[in-house]
């Protein structure tokens, strides 16, 4: 072999060499883009039912969805993948998704491609899980509030057969961002979880223990949505914010939370729901006050104006409690708007109990409330107290609160003229 023989052998080696190289990656950017060619063209519609929480977590469900190559739509005849993240909390939410999930029997019937998957705080609920699926053989996924991170391999592994996983427990998801819907107000989530056991409440079973995020990564993500230059408004969530941090042991609190966030540069206000009466302490108040980005808005859910409710309820606060929080704040913000929570028909409530509720809202004269006939949740406490209340007489209450609400607003813009 001479010379320009060898030469010639090692440029055709070369140029093979180079164009192996580059079919490579032009195959691997394809296959990249044919993981989602099946999605292609495919829609997706989420239905939330609830608090603020599920608003943010169904945030997450779309982000993922869109990802797997789905855009949404609003209608869920023409959707592909429909996805119902419901909520416990009232006998009244759960009887709507039931409702809901129904009717799209025809749906699928007429559509057997489609992807129909229920998750949420309902379904965290074994028995409930298991209802749904024997009810409703058309529904191809139930996941528990601990698996929605996961939710693509769900997607991915109904071909296989219909998916049903709940968690017992979960971290944190730090993984999987959100697709931001409100278009003034980012939602950010600072906890899960809730320790309280509050008599009536299912949230604590379905929730799981209180579970904080740690500082650093709620003031990156703060960080990331105020460079965004979209969002005016910041409402920090957990069920019970007040208590945030005590997990971590590592010296975190609310206040210094929202104090650290306020130092972020940038022009935003920011909010936070909900706040516990057991767990707001002075130091909170203070750093609302002092704070100029702090909107001056609490949510203090009281649930009875009667202390023999209040420790039925295990609410940990008597009415006196409460009202010196109230005076507390008021003394140091002014212009605080305080709004309110309330459960009427508790298990032996009296006449006499249920006007201490009605007295508190006249002496509080809050700047709303939400009035809710209280509603027995399996595997609670209060589901298994003698003295349950007849749904007249608690429809009656909540009637005769509802009223004094509006009467007070009336006044309050009467006063205001
Ligand atoms: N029945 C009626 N209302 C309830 N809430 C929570 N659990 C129940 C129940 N079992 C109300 C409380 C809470 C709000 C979010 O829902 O007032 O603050
Ligand atoms: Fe339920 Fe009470 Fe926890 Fe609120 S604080 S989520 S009412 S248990």
């Amino acid at each position: 072999m001479t010379k320009t023989d060898i030469r010639h052998i090692l440029t055709i080696f070369l140029i093979f060499l180079v164009c192996f190289i580059f079919s490579q990656k032009y195959i691997s950017s394809l296959a990249k883009i044919d993981k989602n060619l099946y999605n292609i063209g495919m829609k997706y519609i989420i239905i939330t039912y609830g608090c603020q929480m599920n608003v943010h977590e169904s945030e997450k469900l779309a982000y993922i969805c869109e990802k797997l190559g789905y855009t949404p739509t609003d209608k869920r005849e023409e959707a592909d993948l429909i996805i119902f993240n419901t909520c416990a909390i009232r006998e009244g939410a759960e009887d709507r998704v039931f409702g809901n999930v129904g009717a799209l029997k025809k749906l699928k019937k007429m559509r057997p491609n489609i992807i129909i998957a229920v998750c949420g705080c309902m379904t965290q609920k074994e028995q409930t899980a298991n209802y749904i699926l024997r009810t409703f053989p058309f529904v191809d996924i139930v996941l528990g509030t601990f698996n929605l991170a996961n939710f693509a391999h769900y997607i991915e592994a109904v071909k296989t057969g219909r998916q049903l996983e709940i968690l017992k427990e979960g971290e944190i998801d730090e993984t999987v961002p959100y697709k931001r819907s409100d278009r003034d107000n980012a939602w950010v989530n600072i906890m899960q979880g809730c320790n309280n056991f509050c008599t009536y409440c299912i949230v604590p079973y379905v929730r799981g223990r209180e579970k904080s995020r740690k500082e650093e990564n709620i003031l990156k993500e703060i960080k990331e949505i105020v460079e965004q230059k979209k969002f005016k408004k910041i409402t920090l969530l957990g069920q019970n914010v007040n208590s945030y941090g005590q997990d971590l042991k590592d010296g975190s609190t609310f206040s210094k939370l929202l104090s650290d966030i306020c130092k972020i540069d940038g022009d935003f206000s920011l909010t936070f729901m909900t706040s516990h009466p057991k767990d707001l302490t002075s130091d909170v108040i203070d750093v609302i006050a002092k704070e100029k980005k702090i909107l001056k808005e609490i949510h203090l859910p009281a649930q009875s104006g009667n202390n023999r409710i209040l420790a039925l309820m295990n609410r940990r606060y008597t009415r006196e409690k409460y009202l010196s929080i109230i005076k507390e704040i008021r003394e140091k913000i002014p212009n605080c708007k305080i709004t309110s929570d309330f459960i009427v028909g508790f298990p032996t409530e009296t006449e006499e109990e249920f006007k201490d509720t009605l007295s508190l809202v006249k002496e509080v004269k809050f700047d709303g409330i939400f009035a809710f006939m209280y509603s027995p949740r399996e595997g609670t406490v209060a589901e298994k107290m003698e003295g349950q209340i007849d749904q007249k007489t608690k429809k009656r209450r909540v009637n005769a609160l509802l009223r004094l609400e509006k009467e007070i607003q009336e006044e309050k813009r009467n006063g205001r003229k």
